[in-house]
């Protein structure tokens, strides 16, 4: 979608994220595989944005590379002054900038695109407001911020928990913090915040304040307590994982996929399923994955990377790598390890295999047991298996190594050369049998014992 209007989106990151006990940067923390702020700027690119300015304090080198690659800019607040101080760093950045900006933070990764076109709707409209908040009601209101509303939608007073009387705690409508200003109004207010307050901090809420003292007021859009919730601890990173998995979970059904138990199925950020599929409990999906229409991912497989085409039947407890392409009806069974192989149409591995660097031709059979010897601790080689050839139980095949089309190679088998097609190959111990000999063992053994 792209609106008339340009708009900017200035994404505050620069808080410490000192209760998340990490080395790693809050924002790059992921929901579903994905870093919180990759989400952000993935939902804000939806809507077409004229600039993005993603403000840090320390870690800049940590998100540059997905600042870089989104075609955003990066500012750093040297000091964590507030939030208001934050939102002015990136002044510079939109010098010239005459359009709407939206305020959002990078620890909030659920907000939907939705809830920002209101925002911009919002602050466009007849009666124009300064400054547009976006409010709601979690069951706890904690320490959030609160929004004094009169009957309507007009901002009275925004006040921070800090500063707050028993009267205004009593208010359930809390500030999320997110907002949508224009430009041309924003860093001049900006510019008259102060710090007298209870934290001695820059506020953000204070611009609605400021606008009102010259004659103009601010509105508030509601929206969702789960749209809103922030990260601010390992426990809300898995709040709010937990959130994001229930509504994709939600969304693969409206999709007419069968989830059969779905609190148990875990979906990456862009995993992609077709309709018929049926999803067996513990499944769990790492990012890259897409999964045809009719397709059945038995219990407890993990898959990555991996393209299941039409039909195809997965599990239960196969693993599924990057690079594992798997065609029309096969079949990956228990226990069976494929990383970066087709899988060729209707070909079967139903126990216990390793299928690595190969090519697996049509309808071809794995037995039981069968491991692709790809690698030889410096180099990977390539395995080829031809279309109907038929791999017995427990073989080796010593990659780099063609099997050819039809081919059969016999249970146990080694397999270090090339097999042509049609060819049986066995490549194993030939057995002998001495008749009679076990019962004279027997006797001979039981004899040495007893002393006889
Ligand atoms: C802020 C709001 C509060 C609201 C709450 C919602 C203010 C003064 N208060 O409070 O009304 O209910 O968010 O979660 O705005 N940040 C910077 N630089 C700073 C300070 C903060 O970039 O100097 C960033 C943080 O990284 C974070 C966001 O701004 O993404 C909010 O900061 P935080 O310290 O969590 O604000 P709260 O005190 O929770
Ligand atoms: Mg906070």
């Amino acid at each position: 979608m792209t609106r008339n209007k340009p708009f900017a989106a200035i994404i505050l990151a620069a808080g410490k994220g000192t209760r998340m006990k990490s080395d790693v940067h809050k924002v790059l923390h992921p929901i579903a595989g994905r870093a919180m702020l990759d989400h952000l700027l993935g939902v804000v690119d939806g809507l077409a944005p004229a600039h993005k300015v993603v403000v840090v304090g320390s870690g800049r080198e940590q998100v540059q590379h997905l600042v870089d690659a989104r075609s955003g800019e990066i500012v750093v607040q040297e000091q964590q002054l507030g939030t208001a101080h934050a939102v002015a760093q990136a002044e510079e950045k939109l010098a010239g900038f005459d359009g709407d900006v939206l305020i959002l933070y990078g620890d909030t990764p659920l907000v939907e695109a939705e809830t920002m076109s209101r925002m911009l709707d919002r602050l466009n409209t007849d009666d124009a407001p300064a400054v547009v908040v976006v409010g709601f009601r979690p069951k706890d209101p904690g320490a959030y911020g609160r929004i004094i509303v009169d009957g309507d939608d007009t901002i009275l007073k925004m006040v921070e928990y800090k500063d707050a009387t028993e009267e205004e705690r009593k208010v359930n409508l809390c500030n999320s913090g997110m907002m949508a200003v224009r430009a041309q109004d924003l860093f001049p207010l900006l510019a008259r915040v102060g710090n007298d307050n209870a934290a001695g901090e820059y506020y953000l809420p204070d611009i609605v304040m400021l606008a009102a003292s010259d004659g103009r007021t601010s509105a508030v859009i509601e929206a969702e307590p789960w749209e809103m919730a922030g990260v601010n601890s390992r426990a809300e990173l898995a709040l709010v994982e937990a959130e994001w998995q229930r509504r994709r979970r939600l969304k693969a059904m409206a999709d007419g996929i069968t989830l059969v138990a779905p609190d148990t199925v875990w979906f990456a950020h862009d995993t992609v399923v077709g309709r018929d599929t049926v999803i067996q409990p513990n499944v769990v999906f790492g990012p890259g994955v897409r999964v045809g229409e009719r397709v059945c991912i038995h219990s407890f497989s993990h898959i990555e990377g991996a393209t299941i085409a039409d039909g195809a039947e997965i599990g239960p407890y196969a693993r599924l790598r990057p690079g594992a392409d798997v065609g029309a009806d096969a079949k990956i069974g228990n226990f069976v390890e494929v990383k970066k192989s087709r899988i060729g149409k209707g070909a079967k591995a139903n126990h216990l295999s390793y299928i690595g660097d190969a090519d697996v031709g049509e309808k071809a059979n794995i037995g039981a047991g069968t491991i692709t010897c790809n690698y030889d601790g410096f180099f990977k080689y390539p395995t080829v298996i031809g279309e109907g050839a038929f791999i017995g139980s427990n073989s080796a095949l010593v990659a780099p190594v063609n099997i050819g089309a039809g081919a059969i190679v016999g249970a146990g088998s080694v397999v270090t050369r090339d097999v042509s097609a049609d060819a049986i190959a066995l490549g194993r111990g030939t057995q002998v049998e001495k008749p009679g000999r076990a019962a004279r063992f027997r006797d001979m053994m039981a004899a040495k014992k007893t002393g006889v």
